[in-house]
């Protein structure tokens, strides 16, 4: 979008609002929050400030998992904020809540869910609480499974929920091992089995196709956490080759789901997302507060929610970015995401091809893991560290990564030949989820391998 078609549009956005407020009796607001010059200062101090950011928007940041929100979110998010609906009730804005339904009602349709009940959370912490909680109360205590390479979020929570857990080992591709789950289902204590499509760390994807074989025969709750791959889903819709679709094709098996449309969802911060199978569940979050009161019989999704007041804003901004890039259509987040997966194999590909990084493992989605090949662990650990800082100072091209540690004992598995002499390996991380990626990779693996060259061996 030109600036000048984005500086059109949020003056249109206060426009509107302004004449909104037309519709009421007029009132002289003080002048107190009038913008004035202090607070102009304060502004400019304020946009410096804020230039101590790592550069998320860039090709060259390949670091966490952060993309910029789509011009089209950030201006829906501006202009919906100018209300602060709040989607706890209808009462607290009721446009923003249907807009809420409606996003929930698309996510659910991307998965697969024909019934359902959900909403949007502030991320995918909150998304994954509410989806321990409610499995910990519909299996009366059972413990649930969890993968020891699952985001750190799910044994944390499980001391906030006092919701005692089974840790289950991880194979050497990444994902739950399935021998080891069954192993520990057979004992009768787990009732939920977590799985995470999108792990953290490597982007893998358990296997759900599998895990449902063993949800028949064991009879547990499966909560995914797609915090991360959710929005992949539409790969597989689409019988895309660049995904795993029978991972994908069964999900709507899952008793709940998490995606965070703050991650693959183009949205800014603040914005996860919990879907139920089961709308029944709505009963565990019955409440009954002096101060709190519906007007109306229509669904108000703070009887669904556990957090209370919630922005109205995310749900426009979602939805008005969910409009604009289809779900289903492959002119959409499509061809968004299969430009993010065509990077990953890409750099896999140059990584493999070169003699002086390895891949750690084939990337399913868009997170690529290597390091610098050397003979022992510890002289790794020393490379990726030193690669890691030279790579970020590297002047005029600057190139952003992020480092993963993992368990020597996983890597030994994995690479035999190396002589493992330090706990840890510290390996490298690059999250490509821009679709730019794909057009910039060549160009960033040939300074990686200048800098590695040039100022690491050296
Ligand atoms: C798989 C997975 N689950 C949960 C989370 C936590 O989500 P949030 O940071 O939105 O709270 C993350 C964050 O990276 C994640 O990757």
């Amino acid at each position: 979008m030109s600036k000048q078609t984005y500086t059109d549009l949020l003056l249109k956005a206060k426009k509107f609002y302004d004449d909104y407020k037309t519709l009421f009796p007029p009132f002289e607001p003080l002048k107190l929050f009038e913008l004035n010059k202090k607070q102009t200062k304060v502004l400019d101090k304020l946009f410096k400030r804020l230039k101590n950011t790592y550069p998320t928007f860039h090709p060259n940041y390949i670091g966490q998992m952060i993309k910029p929100p789509a011009d089209i979110s950030s201006i829906s998010y501006f202009f919906a904020m100018l209300y602060n609906s709040n989607n706890h009730a209808l009462d607290g804005g009721p446009e923003t809540s249907f807009l809420e339904k409606e996003v929930i009602a698309e996510l659910a349709k991307m998965i697969g869910y024909k019934k359902f009940i959900g909403h949007l959370t502030s991320g995918g912490t909150m998304a994954n609480l509410e989806g321990l909680w409610i499995s910990k109360l519909s299996t009366r205590n059972g413990y649930f499974a969890i993968c020891e390479n699952a985001h750190y979020t799910h044994t944390r929570l499980s001391k906030v929920l006092d919701f005692k857990y089974e840790l289950i080992k991880m194979n050497e591709r990444g994902k739950i091992d399935l021998n080891d789950l069954e192993k520990k289902l057979k004992s009768g204590k787990i009732r939920t089995v977590v799985a995470t499509l999108g792990t953290t760390g490597f982007g893998a994807l358990d296997e759900i196709h599998e895990i449902l074989k063993l949800k028949s025969k064991y009879n547990f709750r499966l909560h995914i956490d797609a915090a991360y791959g959710g929005f992949f889903k539409i790969l597989a819709n689409n019988n895309s080759s660049l995904i795993e679709k029978k991972i994908f094709d069964k999900i709507h098996f899952a008793d709940s789901i998490v995606i965070d449309p703050h991650k693959h969802g183009l949205q800014p911060y603040g914005c996860g997302s919990i879907l139920f199978k089961d709308p029944l569940i709505g009963k565990f979050y019955k409440h009954d507060s002096p101060y709190t009161y519906f007007t109306s019989k229509e669904l108000h999704l703070g009887e669904v929610t556990l957090e209370c007041s919630r922005p109205g804003a995310s749900a426009a901004a979602l939805w008005a970015t969910i409009k604009s890039f289809s779900l289903t259509s492959k002119n959409g987040f499509y061809k968004i995401l299969e430009l993010t997966r065509k990077a990953a194999i890409k750099f896999y590909s140059l990584l493999i091809n070169s003699e002086i990084f390895t891949p750690v493992i084939y990337p399913e989605l868009d997170i690529v893991n290597y390091f610098p090949a050397a003979k022992t662990t510890s002289k790794i650990n020393f490379l990726s560290e030193k690669l890691f800082n030279e790579l970020m100072n590297n002047k005029n091209y600057p190139i952003y990564v992020s480092k993963y540690r993992l368990k020597a004992q996983f890597f030994k598995k994995l690479f035999p030949e190396i002589q493992t002499d330090s706990s840890e390996v510290i390996i490298l991380r690059s999250v490509l989820m821009k679709p730019e990626h794909y057009f910039y990779i060549d160009d960033i693996f040939k300074e990686m391998r200048n800098v590695f060259l040039k100022k690491v061996l050296q």
